[in-house]
């Protein structure tokens, strides 16, 4: 029987590319370089299966390059980059990878609010840089985290994970905002706070971290306003996706000490770094590291391989999204 033809648009891990290529005719991206949208278009139509991530945007334009790829196997939980309603008006699935980056992502959240509430990156600076002159009682002094209430911005997955390791790791307090409150049991686990409003989250926290899908719906939920609302000398933490939040309204709030700290791992247009931030100490930077472990990697690819085995058995699909 003939094979499928997918098309991998960045290198995957090789376990998982090798994988890929005993069940398909599959073709990578030995450069990793980014494709380009005219590229990307025209492999809509000679592909059956398109895999891209979080760094090809996959918009309207791109999906009426070719009617060929039926199902577009995203490697990745976040599908902000690609048009669902492009891909749905041409009967086109799309696929993702839910559930296997919960824990590298919530470790990564905790990994930004420990370096900013400790300013590990500003001591890091420092010592590299020479400066260091010994230790002093009022060196870089941070902020503890033990009984400090935690705002989580979106409960789902991630969000919670995230709470786990704060309350029994930190011995942090949980408060969280979302459509609905979460399940009893959970509630009951985290002693978690529902608040039914943003502001009233963002004024109850002494840390906010972000949880909620990129797009539309939650573009800059975290502007000027949202910024004013938070407690004075509270820190942000940001994993989810850059869009989420007004990043120049950011850059001020950290650079009058309105804010004490934020964490960021994902940018709008990635991988430009807004230039405001780059030139503030109190904001960690980190390079959308979020699901950035060997096996995490692994086994999103392995999501996507299984997607893309059970579009070409004519099996229901088990990570549709469109
Ligand atoms: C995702 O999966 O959406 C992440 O942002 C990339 O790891």
């Amino acid at each position: 029987m003939e094979r499928l033809r997918v098309l991998v648009t960045r290198r995957w891990p090789e376990a998982v590319e090798l994988a890929l290529a005993e069940r398909f005719d599959a073709v990578f991206n030995g450069t990793d370089e980014p494709l380009s949208q005219a590229e990307l278009a025209q492999a809509m139509g000679e592909f059956d299966i398109l895999c891209p991530t979080v760094s090809d945007r996959i918009d309207a334009d791109v999906i009426a390059g070719g009617d060929r790829v039926k199902l577009i196997a995203n490697y990745g939980v976040g599908f902000d980059h690609i048009d669902l309603d492009a891909a749905r008006a041409n009967a086109i699935a799309v696929t993702n990878t839910p559930g296997v980056l919960t824990d590298a992502t919530a470790d990564i959240a905790m990994t930004l609010l420990l370096m900013a509430a400790r300013r590990a990156g500003e001591g890091e600076r420092e010592l590299r840089a020479g400066r260091w002159d010994g230790w002093r009682p009022t060196h870089l002094i941070g902020s503890a985290l033990k009984d400090k209430v935690l705002g989580l911005v979106g409960f789902g997955r991630i969000g919670i994970a995230t709470a786990r390791r704060a309350k029994h790791g930190f011995g942090m307090r949980i408060a969280y905002f979302g459509r609905r409150e979460a399940d009893a049991d959970v509630v009951a686990e985290l002693g978690a706070e529902y608040h039914p409003d943003l502001t009233g989250l963002l004024a109850a926290s002494d840390f906010v971290s972000l949880h909620v899908p990129g797009g539309a719906e939650t573009a800059n939920l975290i502007d000027a306003e949202a910024l004013s609302a938070m407690k004075p000398g509270a820190y942000l933490i940001n994993t989810a996706r850059g869009g989420v939040i007004d990043h120049e309204a950011l850059a001020n709030a950290l650079a009058v000490g309105e804010l004490a700290g934020a964490g960021l791992d994902v940018y709008p247009e990635e991988p430009q770094i807004p230039a405001a931030l780059l030139g503030l100490e109190n904001v960690v930077l980190l390079p959308h590291l979020g699901s950035a472990n060997s096996e995490t990697r692994i086994a999103m690819g392995m999501k996507a391989l299984a997607n893309a085995e059970a579009f070409a058995a004519g099996k229901p699909l088990p990570d549709p999204v469109a």
